[in-house]
Protein backbone atom coordinates (compact mmCIF):
# COMPACT_ATOMS: atom_id res chain seq x y z
CA UNK A 1 0.00 0.00 0.00
CA UNK A 2 1.14 3.33 -0.58
CA UNK A 3 2.34 5.41 1.93
CA UNK A 4 0.62 8.69 2.79
CA UNK A 5 2.78 12.03 1.78
CA UNK A 6 2.13 14.82 4.19
CA UNK A 7 3.66 18.85 3.58
CA UNK A 8 4.90 19.77 7.12
CA UNK A 9 6.07 22.59 9.08
CA UNK A 10 8.54 21.15 11.34
CA UNK A 11 8.89 22.06 15.21
CA UNK A 12 11.35 21.28 18.27
CA UNK A 13 13.31 18.24 18.45
CA UNK A 14 12.20 14.88 20.37
CA UNK A 15 13.97 12.40 22.73
CA UNK A 16 15.04 9.53 19.67
CA UNK A 17 15.95 11.36 16.81
CA UNK A 18 13.21 12.96 15.87
CA UNK A 19 11.39 16.05 15.56
CA UNK A 20 8.02 16.85 16.02
CA UNK A 21 5.28 18.45 13.30
CA UNK A 22 1.40 18.60 13.61
CA UNK A 23 -0.72 17.83 10.78
CA UNK A 24 -4.96 17.83 11.45
CA UNK A 25 -4.42 17.83 14.80
CA UNK A 26 -2.76 15.20 15.40
CA UNK A 27 1.73 14.75 16.51
CA UNK A 28 3.65 13.88 13.28
CA UNK A 29 7.38 12.71 14.20
CA UNK A 30 9.74 12.97 11.85
CA UNK A 31 12.34 11.66 11.02
CA UNK A 32 15.60 13.29 8.66
CA UNK A 33 14.47 16.63 9.56
CA UNK A 34 15.60 19.65 11.82
CA UNK A 35 13.68 22.26 13.53
CA UNK A 36 12.24 24.50 11.66
CA UNK A 37 12.31 23.20 8.39
CA UNK A 38 9.36 22.61 5.58
CA UNK A 39 9.55 19.07 4.32
CA UNK A 40 7.54 16.57 2.37
CA UNK A 41 7.07 13.75 4.60
CA UNK A 42 6.26 10.01 4.10
CA UNK A 43 3.90 8.54 6.88
CA UNK A 44 6.13 5.36 8.02
CA UNK A 45 3.84 4.17 10.53
CA UNK A 46 0.18 5.04 11.96
CA UNK A 47 -1.37 4.74 15.40
CA UNK A 48 -4.46 5.76 17.04
CA UNK A 49 -2.34 9.10 18.85
CA UNK A 50 0.14 9.87 16.36
CA UNK A 51 2.11 9.65 13.10
CA UNK A 52 5.93 8.96 12.28
CA UNK A 53 7.34 9.92 8.84
CA UNK A 54 10.53 10.51 7.25
CA UNK A 55 11.03 14.33 5.50
CA UNK A 56 11.95 12.63 1.86
CA UNK A 57 11.94 16.27 0.20
CA UNK A 58 13.42 19.61 1.85
CA UNK A 59 11.33 21.85 0.61
CA UNK A 60 12.57 25.16 2.76
CA UNK A 61 16.19 24.00 4.65
CA UNK A 62 17.20 24.74 7.76
CA UNK A 63 21.05 26.72 7.76
CA UNK A 64 21.81 23.83 10.29
CA UNK A 65 21.73 21.78 7.43
CA UNK A 66 24.36 20.16 5.56
CA UNK A 67 24.73 16.39 3.34
CA UNK A 68 24.58 13.74 5.14
CA UNK A 69 28.15 12.06 4.65
CA UNK A 70 27.15 8.91 5.13
CA UNK A 71 26.09 7.33 1.19
CA UNK A 72 23.74 4.96 3.70
CA UNK A 73 21.94 7.51 5.61
CA UNK A 74 18.69 8.71 4.81
CA UNK A 75 15.15 7.33 4.53
CA UNK A 76 14.47 4.30 4.89
CA UNK A 77 18.04 3.34 5.02
CA UNK A 78 20.31 2.66 7.80
CA UNK A 79 19.04 3.44 11.28
CA UNK A 80 22.71 3.35 12.61
CA UNK A 81 22.77 7.31 12.58
CA UNK A 82 20.01 9.72 13.33
CA UNK A 83 21.52 13.52 12.81
CA UNK A 84 23.53 12.98 10.02
CA UNK A 85 21.73 15.76 8.10
CA UNK A 86 23.25 18.43 10.57
CA UNK A 87 25.95 20.15 11.59
CA UNK A 88 27.90 18.69 14.72
CA UNK A 89 27.29 22.28 16.49
CA UNK A 90 23.59 21.95 15.83
CA UNK A 91 23.40 17.97 16.71
CA UNK A 92 25.35 18.68 20.19
CA UNK A 93 22.17 21.82 20.71
CA UNK A 94 19.60 19.36 19.65
CA UNK A 95 20.68 17.13 21.88
CA UNK A 96 20.76 19.88 24.97
CA UNK A 97 17.62 20.76 23.90
CA UNK A 98 16.60 16.59 24.56
CA UNK A 99 18.08 16.63 27.78
CA UNK A 100 16.61 19.98 29.40
CA UNK A 101 13.36 18.86 28.34
CA UNK A 102 13.27 15.54 29.46
CA UNK A 103 14.51 17.25 32.91
CA UNK A 104 11.39 20.02 32.90
CA UNK A 105 8.77 17.59 31.70
CA UNK A 106 10.17 14.11 34.07
CA UNK A 107 11.87 15.81 37.17
CA UNK A 108 10.24 19.36 37.36
CA UNK A 109 13.89 20.64 37.30
CA UNK A 110 14.41 23.60 34.87
CA UNK A 111 18.15 24.03 33.41
CA UNK A 112 20.45 25.01 30.58
CA UNK A 113 22.26 21.80 29.26
CA UNK A 114 25.60 22.21 26.97
CA UNK A 115 26.69 19.11 25.47
CA UNK A 116 30.14 18.83 25.20
CA UNK A 117 32.74 17.53 22.77
CA UNK A 118 34.52 14.85 23.41
CA UNK A 119 38.02 14.61 21.94
CA UNK A 120 38.80 11.58 19.58
CA UNK A 121 36.14 11.61 16.71
CA UNK A 122 37.34 14.68 14.28
CA UNK A 123 34.57 16.02 12.04
CA UNK A 124 32.22 13.70 14.29
CA UNK A 125 33.37 10.54 12.35
CA UNK A 126 36.23 7.37 13.10
CA UNK A 127 34.98 7.09 16.77
CA UNK A 128 33.44 4.39 17.10
CA UNK A 129 35.67 1.27 18.48
CA UNK A 130 33.07 -1.06 18.95
CA UNK A 131 30.75 -2.11 16.24
CA UNK A 132 27.26 -4.40 15.92
CA UNK A 133 26.88 -5.52 12.36
CA UNK A 134 23.91 -7.64 11.55
CA UNK A 135 24.74 -10.50 8.65
CA UNK A 136 21.57 -11.37 6.15
CA UNK A 137 21.28 -14.87 5.48
CA UNK A 138 23.79 -14.87 2.61
CA UNK A 139 26.36 -13.68 5.07
CA UNK A 140 26.50 -9.79 3.80
CA UNK A 141 26.81 -6.82 6.63
CA UNK A 142 25.10 -4.31 7.54
CA UNK A 143 23.30 -2.41 9.83
CA UNK A 144 19.44 -2.83 10.66
CA UNK A 145 16.87 0.52 9.24
CA UNK A 146 15.26 2.01 11.60
CA UNK A 147 12.19 0.37 13.57
CA UNK A 148 12.63 -2.61 10.66
CA UNK A 149 14.15 -6.06 10.81
CA UNK A 150 15.53 -5.19 7.23
CA UNK A 151 19.20 -4.88 6.85
CA UNK A 152 20.69 -2.25 5.04
CA UNK A 153 23.97 -3.74 3.09
CA UNK A 154 27.09 -1.55 3.66
CA UNK A 155 30.53 -1.50 2.35
CA UNK A 156 31.74 0.93 4.94
CA UNK A 157 31.12 2.64 8.09
CA UNK A 158 32.10 5.98 8.47
CA UNK A 159 30.85 6.67 11.66
CA UNK A 160 33.37 3.33 13.07
CA UNK A 161 37.02 4.21 13.88
CA UNK A 162 39.59 3.34 11.28
CA UNK A 163 41.15 0.42 13.14
CA UNK A 164 37.80 -1.67 12.99
CA UNK A 165 37.38 -0.74 9.02
CA UNK A 166 41.06 -2.06 8.86
CA UNK A 167 39.45 -5.08 9.74
CA UNK A 168 37.64 -5.26 6.72
CA UNK A 169 34.63 -7.61 8.18
CA UNK A 170 32.38 -5.26 5.81
CA UNK A 171 33.99 -6.87 2.30
CA UNK A 172 34.14 -10.34 3.99
CA UNK A 173 31.25 -13.82 3.78
CA UNK A 174 29.76 -14.47 7.15
CA UNK A 175 27.62 -16.96 6.57
CA UNK A 176 26.10 -18.78 9.04
CA UNK A 177 26.23 -15.56 11.37
CA UNK A 178 23.39 -13.22 12.35
CA UNK A 179 25.51 -10.75 13.81
CA UNK A 180 29.20 -10.16 13.81
CA UNK A 181 30.68 -7.13 16.30
CA UNK A 182 34.43 -5.86 15.66
CA UNK A 183 36.28 -4.35 18.28
CA UNK A 184 39.51 -2.12 18.33
CA UNK A 185 40.98 -1.02 21.41
CA UNK A 186 43.06 1.78 22.22
CA UNK A 187 46.00 -0.36 23.32
CA UNK A 188 46.11 -2.59 19.80
CA UNK A 189 44.09 -5.45 20.24
CA UNK A 190 41.45 -6.76 17.90
CA UNK A 191 38.63 -8.91 18.32
CA UNK A 192 35.55 -9.91 15.88
CA UNK A 193 32.78 -11.52 17.94
CA UNK A 194 30.66 -13.96 16.13
CA UNK A 195 27.17 -14.52 16.63
CA UNK A 196 26.01 -17.57 14.83
CA UNK A 197 22.26 -18.02 13.81
CA UNK A 198 20.95 -21.03 15.74
CA UNK A 199 22.35 -24.57 14.97
CA UNK A 200 24.78 -22.82 12.63
CA UNK A 201 28.41 -22.55 12.06
CA UNK A 202 30.44 -19.85 10.77
CA UNK A 203 33.31 -20.47 8.68
CA UNK A 204 35.50 -17.02 10.05
CA UNK A 205 36.87 -15.96 6.61
CA UNK A 206 40.35 -14.31 6.49
CA UNK A 207 40.75 -10.93 7.53
CA UNK A 208 43.25 -7.48 6.54
CA UNK A 209 44.78 -7.64 10.02
CA UNK A 210 44.93 -9.78 12.47
CA UNK A 211 42.20 -10.50 15.46
CA UNK A 212 41.20 -12.49 18.05
CA UNK A 213 38.15 -14.65 17.14
CA UNK A 214 34.88 -14.90 19.80
CA UNK A 215 32.38 -16.99 19.25
CA UNK A 216 29.13 -15.63 21.42
CA UNK A 217 27.30 -18.74 22.70
CA UNK A 218 24.13 -16.71 24.13
CA UNK A 219 23.09 -15.84 27.49
CA UNK A 220 26.47 -13.87 28.19
CA UNK A 221 28.89 -16.60 27.41
CA UNK A 222 31.81 -15.60 24.80
CA UNK A 223 34.13 -18.45 23.72
CA UNK A 224 37.45 -18.00 22.26
CA UNK A 225 37.93 -19.76 18.68
CA UNK A 226 41.45 -17.32 17.76
CA UNK A 227 43.37 -15.54 20.95
CA UNK A 228 42.02 -14.92 23.95
CA UNK A 229 39.66 -12.35 23.07
CA UNK A 230 40.65 -10.25 25.84
CA UNK A 231 41.39 -6.19 24.97
CA UNK A 232 43.41 -4.03 26.91
CA UNK A 233 42.03 -0.59 27.39
CA UNK A 234 43.64 3.25 29.13
CA UNK A 235 41.86 5.31 31.09
CA UNK A 236 43.89 7.82 33.26
CA UNK A 237 47.22 6.29 34.12
CA UNK A 238 45.60 2.95 34.66
CA UNK A 239 45.11 0.06 32.08
CA UNK A 240 42.14 -2.32 31.84
CA UNK A 241 41.87 -5.41 30.37
CA UNK A 242 38.09 -6.06 28.75
CA UNK A 243 37.00 -9.69 27.73
CA UNK A 244 35.17 -10.22 24.14
CA UNK A 245 32.12 -7.83 23.93
CA UNK A 246 32.28 -6.97 27.76
CA UNK A 247 31.24 -3.20 28.55
CA UNK A 248 33.73 -0.15 27.41
CA UNK A 249 32.70 3.38 25.76
CA UNK A 250 32.72 3.11 22.20
CA UNK A 251 34.40 6.41 21.67
CA UNK A 252 38.17 6.56 22.52
CA UNK A 253 37.81 9.92 24.46
CA UNK A 254 34.64 9.08 26.50
CA UNK A 255 36.26 6.36 28.89
CA UNK A 256 39.31 9.64 30.27
CA UNK A 257 36.00 12.48 29.88
CA UNK A 258 33.65 10.29 32.03
CA UNK A 259 36.12 9.41 34.63
CA UNK A 260 37.26 12.95 34.69
CA UNK A 261 33.71 14.39 35.31
CA UNK A 262 32.87 11.36 37.92
CA UNK A 263 36.26 12.40 40.06
CA UNK A 264 35.05 15.66 39.87
CA UNK A 265 31.63 15.34 41.04
CA UNK A 266 32.56 12.57 43.58
CA UNK A 267 36.00 14.11 45.45
CA UNK A 268 36.18 11.07 47.59
CA UNK A 269 38.40 11.92 49.72
CA UNK A 270 41.13 9.20 52.08
CA UNK A 271 39.08 6.74 54.65
CA UNK A 272 35.63 7.22 52.98
CA UNK A 273 33.39 4.44 51.56
CA UNK A 274 32.24 4.13 48.20
CA UNK A 275 30.31 2.21 45.60
CA UNK A 276 30.57 1.80 42.49
CA UNK A 277 27.24 0.06 40.69
CA UNK A 278 27.01 -1.28 37.44
CA UNK A 279 30.85 -1.30 37.34
CA UNK A 280 31.86 -3.00 34.48
CA UNK A 281 35.44 -3.65 34.66
CA UNK A 282 36.27 -0.93 36.83
CA UNK A 283 36.75 2.02 35.70
CA UNK A 284 35.36 3.81 38.25
CA UNK A 285 36.05 1.93 40.96
CA UNK A 286 40.22 1.91 40.35
CA UNK A 287 40.13 6.07 40.77
CA UNK A 288 38.06 6.03 43.52
CA UNK A 289 40.35 3.08 45.28
CA UNK A 290 43.13 4.94 44.73
CA UNK A 291 41.74 8.04 45.92
CA UNK A 292 39.96 6.68 49.20
CA UNK A 293 43.27 4.92 50.08
CA UNK A 294 43.68 1.56 52.48
CA UNK A 295 41.90 2.87 54.84
CA UNK A 296 38.53 3.69 52.97
CA UNK A 297 36.47 0.97 50.35
CA UNK A 298 35.25 0.87 47.72
CA UNK A 299 32.64 -1.87 46.69
CA UNK A 300 31.87 -2.63 42.87
CA UNK A 301 29.20 -4.56 41.63
CA UNK A 302 28.69 -6.04 38.48
CA UNK A 303 26.23 -8.79 36.80
CA UNK A 304 28.56 -10.14 34.12
CA UNK A 305 30.70 -12.78 34.96
CA UNK A 306 33.45 -12.00 32.68
CA UNK A 307 33.31 -7.98 33.40
CA UNK A 308 33.34 -9.44 37.30
CA UNK A 309 36.41 -11.26 36.52
CA UNK A 310 37.88 -8.58 34.73
CA UNK A 311 37.23 -5.82 37.11
CA UNK A 312 39.27 -8.34 39.88
CA UNK A 313 41.91 -8.38 37.48
CA UNK A 314 42.22 -4.94 36.89
CA UNK A 315 41.69 -4.12 41.07
CA UNK A 316 44.43 -6.41 42.09
CA UNK A 317 46.68 -3.70 42.92
CA UNK A 318 43.61 -2.16 45.35
CA UNK A 319 42.98 -4.38 48.33
CA UNK A 320 40.52 -1.39 49.52
CA UNK A 321 38.45 -2.75 46.31
CA UNK A 322 36.28 -5.32 46.48
CA UNK A 323 33.58 -6.33 43.47
CA UNK A 324 31.16 -8.63 43.32
CA UNK A 325 28.30 -10.30 41.10
CA UNK A 326 25.25 -9.65 40.99
CA UNK A 327 22.32 -7.83 40.35
CA UNK A 328 22.20 -3.92 41.98
CA UNK A 329 18.25 -5.20 42.22
CA UNK A 330 19.48 -7.68 44.66
CA UNK A 331 22.74 -7.67 45.69
CA UNK A 332 23.02 -4.62 47.90
CA UNK A 333 20.88 -6.53 50.58
CA UNK A 334 22.86 -10.00 49.64
CA UNK A 335 25.84 -7.98 50.69
CA UNK A 336 24.90 -6.55 53.63
CA UNK A 337 25.33 -2.86 52.00
CA UNK A 338 23.97 -0.79 54.77
CA UNK A 339 25.88 2.83 54.28
CA UNK A 340 28.25 4.84 52.19
CA UNK A 341 29.62 7.90 51.84
CA UNK A 342 29.49 7.79 48.16
CA UNK A 343 27.80 6.28 45.77
CA UNK A 344 28.53 6.19 41.57
CA UNK A 345 25.86 4.36 39.58
CA UNK A 346 26.10 3.58 35.88
CA UNK A 347 23.00 1.44 34.86
CA UNK A 348 21.72 0.48 31.56
CA UNK A 349 19.67 2.58 29.41
CA UNK A 350 17.01 0.97 31.61
CA UNK A 351 18.16 3.12 34.44
CA UNK A 352 17.70 2.34 37.85
CA UNK A 353 13.82 2.19 38.46
CA UNK A 354 12.38 3.38 42.10
CA UNK A 355 13.21 -0.06 43.75
CA UNK A 356 16.79 0.49 43.41
CA UNK A 357 16.31 4.56 43.54
CA UNK A 358 14.85 3.39 47.22
CA UNK A 359 17.52 1.20 48.00
CA UNK A 360 20.12 3.49 47.32
CA UNK A 361 19.32 6.53 48.85
CA UNK A 362 18.57 4.41 52.61
CA UNK A 363 22.49 4.04 52.14
CA UNK A 364 22.53 8.10 53.08
CA UNK A 365 25.69 8.75 51.26
CA UNK A 366 26.38 12.39 51.16
CA UNK A 367 27.13 12.92 47.41
CA UNK A 368 25.71 10.59 44.27
CA UNK A 369 27.34 10.51 40.88
CA UNK A 370 24.62 9.52 38.36
CA UNK A 371 25.96 8.46 34.92
CA UNK A 372 23.70 8.32 32.21
CA UNK A 373 23.43 7.15 28.76
CA UNK A 374 19.10 7.90 28.17
CA UNK A 375 18.09 11.54 29.35
CA UNK A 376 14.52 9.70 29.84
CA UNK A 377 15.28 7.29 32.29
CA UNK A 378 17.96 9.42 34.37
CA UNK A 379 15.28 12.62 34.72
CA UNK A 380 12.69 9.83 36.12
CA UNK A 381 15.04 8.44 37.92
CA UNK A 382 15.56 12.28 39.28
CA UNK A 383 12.75 13.00 40.33
CA UNK A 384 12.34 9.84 42.53
CA UNK A 385 15.84 10.67 43.97
CA UNK A 386 14.62 13.95 44.90
CA UNK A 387 11.24 12.74 46.74
CA UNK A 388 13.91 10.83 48.81
CA UNK A 389 16.06 14.16 49.50
CA UNK A 390 18.65 13.77 46.69
CA UNK A 391 18.98 17.15 44.81
CA UNK A 392 20.21 17.93 41.49
CA UNK A 393 23.17 19.88 42.16
CA UNK A 394 24.44 19.86 39.33
CA UNK A 395 24.80 18.03 35.48
CA UNK A 396 27.10 17.45 32.60
CA UNK A 397 26.06 16.08 29.37
CA UNK A 398 28.85 14.97 26.55
CA UNK A 399 28.61 13.68 22.86
CA UNK A 400 29.99 10.47 23.08
CA UNK A 401 28.30 9.13 20.03
CA UNK A 402 28.46 12.23 17.44
CA UNK A 403 25.88 11.81 14.11
CA UNK A 404 23.26 9.77 16.52
CA UNK A 405 20.88 11.08 19.17
CA UNK A 406 22.62 9.59 21.88
CA UNK A 407 24.33 11.60 24.89
CA UNK A 408 25.58 10.38 27.59
CA UNK A 409 24.94 12.67 31.11
CA UNK A 410 26.75 12.93 34.40
CA UNK A 411 24.96 14.21 37.25
CA UNK A 412 25.60 15.25 41.15
CA UNK A 413 23.22 14.80 43.72
CA UNK A 414 23.78 16.00 46.85
CA UNK A 415 21.73 15.00 50.47
CA UNK A 416 19.66 17.21 51.95
C1 LIG B 1 26.87 1.41 31.20
S1 LIG B 1 27.82 0.04 31.73
C2 LIG B 1 28.91 0.83 32.85
C3 LIG B 1 30.20 0.10 33.15
C4 LIG B 1 31.30 0.94 33.80
N1 LIG B 1 30.82 1.87 34.78
C5 LIG B 1 32.13 1.66 32.76
O1 LIG B 1 31.99 2.88 32.63
O2 LIG B 1 32.93 1.02 32.07
C6 LIG B 1 26.65 -0.80 32.72
C7 LIG B 1 27.17 -2.07 33.35
O3 LIG B 1 26.15 -2.56 34.22
C8 LIG B 1 26.04 -3.97 34.10
N2 LIG B 1 24.65 -4.26 34.51
C9 LIG B 1 23.52 -4.22 33.76
N3 LIG B 1 22.44 -4.46 34.52
C10 LIG B 1 22.90 -4.65 35.79
C11 LIG B 1 22.27 -4.91 37.04
N4 LIG B 1 20.93 -5.02 37.12
N5 LIG B 1 23.03 -5.02 38.14
C12 LIG B 1 24.39 -4.92 38.05
N6 LIG B 1 25.05 -4.66 36.90
C13 LIG B 1 24.32 -4.53 35.78
C14 LIG B 1 26.40 -4.26 32.66
O4 LIG B 1 26.88 -5.57 32.51
C15 LIG B 1 27.48 -3.20 32.38
O5 LIG B 1 28.76 -3.71 32.66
Amino acid sequence: MEQATLELTVGPVAHGGWCVARHDGRVVFVRHALPGERVRAQVTEETARFLRADAVEILEPSPDRVVPPCPFAGPGRCGGCDWQHATLEAQRELKAQVVAEQLRRLAGIERKVLVEEVPGAPGGLGWRTRVQFAATPAGELGFRRHRSHAIEVVDACLIAHPEVEAVGAEARGWKGAAGVEVIASELGDRAVVIAPRPRRTVAVPDLDVPADILVNQGKGRTDPRHGSGVLHERAGDREFRVSGSGFWQVHPGAAETLLDAVLTYAQPEPGEWALDLYCGVGLFAAALAERVGEEGAVFGLESEAAAVRDARANLRDLPQARVERGRVEEALDRFQIERADLVVVDPPRSGLGRDVVDRIAALEAARIVYVSCDPATLARDLAWLDERGYRLADLRAFDCFPQTHHVECVALLIAG
